[in-house]
């Protein structure tokens, strides 16, 4: 068997084979190998990076993140896979990525890095899955890995209206009264957060993926509750945005002496990655942790969800998708 053809170590090369549309607003891609080799494994709630050529970003080539859903109880994803399937909502007024996604057909070539996890499944014996919107892809993989462990989970997912849910159908065979859908427009199923964990037992571990919103709201009311810490799981799918009074502010990257201007109401990350600076980056929501940079002068607004408060203190060190400058002028360690 031939290995699929690689880039580098972490890159690989895939063909769509299949394209569909769940909902309107939302197509899955099916990606192989173009020789059919197996492809590298993954576990529940992992996440490929698709690079997102300039011709699309109006800029340098970027990299997105978007979960790999698995269905088959019968298959361990952890294995290899034959493909791996991913679901892309159109974003109108995001910043290419989706558009670019959506305009693609099958037989197109996409480069993609291997899959990380930044939202692993522990084992626990009774979990909560919460899921909104296109935040069900981490989530439907997580169910299946339970469904094929015979663990005991109840799984709530959330939308706008019930027409804008995917997966609907797959779900129900697989979770059967597990699955407990809610739509915004009916007030019959909307979603309450406080009956939710009302009906939960306390520290029941809680797995919950969709707007920053929802799963504000979701921690808040449990950590109300008195749920420990770290029975909360969550994974944010939306990345940072520009907050009101942003203004902007000058970076100097201290090898070459460039200096750079990161307006108001652009991330620095996006102003270094522009500029052609060599940056890694995946959430873009300050919690994945590794667009961190070391900071050799300058005022520091953190807001990351990944330093400790100890680095944060330390003015050494800045994740640079999410947190600003304050002072004027930051100059960077790169
Ligand atoms: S890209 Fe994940 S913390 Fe910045």
């Amino acid at each position: 068997m031939l290995a699929p053809s690689l880039l580098a170590p972490s890159l690989l090369t895939l063909r769509i084979a299949a394209i569909d549309a769940p909902t309107s607003q939302i197509k899955t891609f099916t990606l192989e190998a173009a020789d059919g080799a197996l492809l590298p494994g993954f576990e529940p709630g992992a996440h490929l990076q698709v690079e997102i050529p300039s011709s699309a970003t109006g800029g340098a080539p970027q990299w997105r993140s978007y979960s790999l859903i698995h269905l088959d109880v019968s298959a361990d994803p952890r294995d290899g896979v034959r493909a791996y399937r991913l679901a892309v909502r159109r974003e109108d007024e995001g910043r290419g990525g989706s558009r670019h996604m959506h305009a693609l057909e099958v037989g197109a070539m996409l480069n993609v890095r291997t899959p990380v996890n930044h939202f692993p499944l522990a084992a626990p014996p009774r979990v909560l899955l919460i899921a909104g919107g296109i935040g069900i892809t981490p989530i439907v993989s997580m169910a299946t890995a339970l469904a094929a462990q015979h663990r005991e989970y109840e799984l709530h997912f959330s939308g706008r209206t019930r027409d804008a849910l995917p997966f609907v159908d797959e779900l129900r065979a697989l979770a059967g009264k597990r699955l407990v859908l809610h739509a915004d427009d009916d007030p019959a199923t909307r979603l309450s957060v406080d009956a939710l964990l009302e009906g939960a037992q306390l520290n029941q571990p809680i797995y919950v993926c969709g707007p920053a919103g929802m799963i504000d709201a979701v921690l808040a009311a449990a950590r109300k509750r008195g749920w420990h810490e770290c029975d909360l799981h969550y994974e944010l799918f939306s990345e940072a945005a520009p907050q009101e009074g942003d203004t902007a502010f000058e970076v100097e990257l201290r090898s070459s002496g460039q200096r750079l201007t990161v307006p108001a109401d652009r991330s620095l990350l996006d102003t270094l990655i522009e500029n052609g600076a060599d940056v890694m980056y995946d959430c873009r929501a300050g919690y994945c942790g590794l667009c961190s940079t070391r900071v050799c002068s300058g005022d520091i607004e953190h807001r990351d969800s990944y330093l400790s408060d100890a680095d944060k203190a330390s003015g050494k060190v800045m994740q640079v998708c999410v947190s600003r400058c304050t002072s004027g002028r930051l100059v960077l360690d790169l």
